[in-house]
């Protein structure tokens, strides 16, 4: 059987050179206690209001204290275009207090460690609660039931591990011409050199769309299917020939001309364990 493949010419979606998230009203989303720059947050609610569909479900991976998703629920409570829109937005946590984070967050500083996280989430999206999901604990611990996924956001692969766990269990839920990935860790100087070779062994399915000026989050758009046969084989590939993966991923930001993301990926691959 011929494959399916979506060339992004074909796709109507807004022209997003033209950043119109920039206009997002943010008096309110700026609000929300989160881990999430301006810009971050305007892309999240203005994809959920301008673009999502409602094909698919909204998956929120890495919920924190309830800012990402507080961003896609205010977007899709003004989309005046899905009807459905009870239970759209999953989140996925651990909603613990971990000593990997010293933060001016009030609410967080407040805990204890290991004291649960999720009365704050609850707090600050009560007027929103019923558009979100609410999955606690290990995420790997978790699978997902096969619905399509229009908007996936990536906020807790910390480790090769889990972005392994979150590659198998959400990619090949994505809807080829429509769904947008949005890779939270992407464009900021971290360690997690994973994420830029999975992207770029990916590069066939995943195409880069935008990045914000602050903060980390790079989307793309899913342009072709992804089965779970081509993800166990970009998990197995994805620690050989590092430096060629490397220098591939290098040339295609260059290609983008997107310093920020060169920049980032030079960062993360100097953590990868020689
Ligand atoms: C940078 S924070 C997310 C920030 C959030 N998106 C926001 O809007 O503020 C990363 C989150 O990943 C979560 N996380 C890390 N490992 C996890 C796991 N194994 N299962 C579920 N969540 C996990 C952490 O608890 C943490 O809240």
């Amino acid at each position: 059987m011929r494959k399916l493949v979506l060339p992004s010419k074909n796709i109507t979606t807004p022209n997003f050179q033209e950043r119109l998230w920039g206009r997002y009203r943010y008096e309110e989303i700026g609000a929300l206690q989160a881990l999430l720059h301006p810009e971050e947050r305007k892309i999240m609610a203005w994809m959920a209001d301008q673009v999502y569909s409602g094909e698919g479900e909204i998956v929120d991976a890495g919920a924190f204290l309830g800012g990402s998703a507080g961003c896609f629920a205010h977007g899709l409570g003004r989309n005046t275009r899905v009807i459905r829109k009870d239970g759209r937005i999953h989140s996925y946590d651990l909603f613990r207090k971990g000593s990997w984070l010293q933060s001016a967050i009030a609410p967080w500083n407040a805990k204890k460690s290991g004291q649960s996280t999720l009365d704050v989430y609850h707090d600050q999206l009560n007027t929103m609660a019923h558009m979100l999901s609410v999955y606690p604990g290990d995420i790997t611990k978790r699978t997902w039931d096969g619905r399509k996924i229009e908007f996936l956001m990536l906020d807790c692969s910390k480790t090769q591990g889990l972005n392994d766990h979150c590659m198998r269990m959400f990619l090949p839920n994505l809807i080829p011409g429509k769904s947008f990935l949005f890779h939270q860790d992407y464009a900021i100087d971290s360690a997690l050199y994973w994420l830029h070779s999975t992207m770029y062994l990916l590069r066939e399915h995943l195409e880069h769309v935008a990045t914000v000026k602050f903060g980390g989050t790079t989307m793309f758009r899913c342009i072709k299917p992804i089965t779970p046969k081509i993800i166990e084989a970009v998990i197995a590939q994805q620690n050989k020939n590092p430096d060629q993966i490397l220098a591939g991923a290098i040339k295609q930001a260059e290609l983008l001309g997107d310093e920020k993301i060169i920049k980032a990926i030079r960062a993360a691959h100097s953590c990868r364990p020689k």
